[in-house]
């Protein structure tokens, strides 16, 4: 054989993929990959806002560096050859306990923001949650999506408000909502303060600057309409339509910082679906939300973006379990990367994850097409991870699979 043949048996080059987005996608091997795409292509300002935490960012990592503490015991001969990834959360079959949490200001990554998320999420069978400050209304994401999705509540001191999208998101067959208690006024997210960034973001001079250097978010930005907030139909200050708002100034002036508990009962008194407390992150709270009748809580610090140095959520899942399982679904949210994250977790006694930021990465490295990828490396990472673990279904995932190192 001549070198040329020689090469060509032992070579087979990559047919050409004609499409960019996918063309990108086949180098993301995991969600660090995604995040460095998303970072080439969104501006600094947003790519800053959906990455940063607050503060020194300390919950926001140890969000994540706690999955690595935690090691696998993994158990052989099981025959693994058919494994069931399946669960129920909220009193629905899934096929991998998994769930999309709520981010505002979708449109920001991508002109098509929530819907496609939404769209991506119901392929893959998962929940999807709509943010209150969603750039994509209540009734467009229904329209996309007849899936499972879950309508997440801010509370507005105008209460008539917070009234007003619980029956928008009734009418639209929502199953769920989640009630956030963790944003009584916004953290301190030192990024967004050095840059002085607005929501919508401001093409202002330094925006031009950045902007020729992401020119394909540039123009699907210049080219689509407005970004506003597409749920929140008051006028006193309250649209964002006409003005770019800086974040915390508006949040602080429009949530309620008296919210408490008798808010909960309210809120169920004006919901038939379940509740689920979003940011959660004492044994105690989680005691309370069960007293409170609550379906679910959501462990959460909000992925490090309010309280810096909140407890690192990871840490929670197996006293809170301990505490209150069996009596309320407890959904583990921040930090999970990968599907790895997701068995550690339920292993560890959590009914569920959810996920903000890798979705979002995903979706201003590739759009739609990146969301797909995602969660199917997700699914496949969380059913790769059970079978060389020699589990064979969500039940065998118990705390004997797992220590910490
Ligand atoms: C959020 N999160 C959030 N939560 C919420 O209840 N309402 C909201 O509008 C938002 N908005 C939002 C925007 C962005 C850009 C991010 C990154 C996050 C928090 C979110 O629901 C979730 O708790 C965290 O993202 C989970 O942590 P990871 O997965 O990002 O590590
Ligand atoms: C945030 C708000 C929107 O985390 O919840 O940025």
């Amino acid at each position: 054989m001549g070198m040329i043949e020689t090469f060509r048996s032992v070579v087979e080059l990559r047919e050409f993929e004609r499409d960019r987005a996918q063309r990108r996608l086949r180098k993301a091997a995991d969600v660090d990959d995604l995040r460095r795409i998303a970072k080439r292509r969104l501006p600094g300002g947003v790519f800053d806002y959906i990455d940063g935490g607050a503060e020194d960012e300390r919950s926001a990592q140890s969000n994540v560096d706690g999955f690595a503490k935690i090691e696998f015991k993994p158990r052989v001969l099981n025959d693994v050859s058919d494994v069931d990834t399946s669960t129920t959360l909220l009193g629905k079959q899934i096929p991998l306990p998994l769930a999309l949490s709520p981010t505002g200001f979708g449109r920001i990554a991508h002109s098509q923001g929530e819907l496609a998320v939404a769209r991506a999420a119901q392929r893959a069978g998962l929940p999807y949650s709509l943010s209150t400050m969603g750039t994509r209304s209540i009734e467009e994401v229904a329209t996309v999506n007849s899936g499972t999705k879950w309508y997440q509540v801010y509370t507005w001191k105008d209460r008539g408000l917070v009234e007003e999208m619980v029956q928008r998101a009734k009418a639209c067959d929502y199953e769920a909502l989640l009630l956030t208690v963790d944003t009584a006024v916004l953290g301190r997210r030192e990024r967004d303060v050095r840059r002085g960034f607005t929501l919508p973001p401001k093409i202002g001079l330094d925006t031009i600057v950045d902007g020729a250097l992401h020119p394909g978010w540039t123009l699907d930005f210049l080219r689509n309409d407005p970004i506003t907030f597409a749920n929140v139909s008051s006028a006193d200050g309250g649209d964002g339509s006409s003005t770019a708002v800086n974040l915390s100034q508006y949040i602080n002036s429009q949530f309620d910082q008296a919210l408490s508990w008798a808010d909960v009962d309210w809120l169920q008194s004006i919901w038939d679906g379940p509740v689920v407390l979003k940011g959660i992150q004492t044994v105690a709270d989680a005691r309370l939300a069960v007293e409170a009748g609550c379906e679910g809580i959501m462990l959460s610090n909000h992925g490090g973006r309010q309280l810096d140095d909140a407890p690192s959520i990871i840490e929670l899942v197996a006293p809170v379990a301990d505490a209150v399982a069996g009596q309320i679904d407890i959904i583990c949210d921040g930090g999970v990367r990968r599907g790895s994250d997701i068995v550690k977790a339920v292993s560890l006694g959590a009914t569920a994850c959810s996920i903000g930021r890798p979705y979002l990465y995903a979706l201003g490295a590739a759009g739609e097409a990146g969301v797909d990828h995602l969660l199917e490396f997700f699914a496949e990472g969380f059913s790769r991870t059970m079978q060389l673990c020699g589990a064979r279904n969500v039940a065998e995932l118990t705390p004997e699979l797992v220590r910490w190192k």
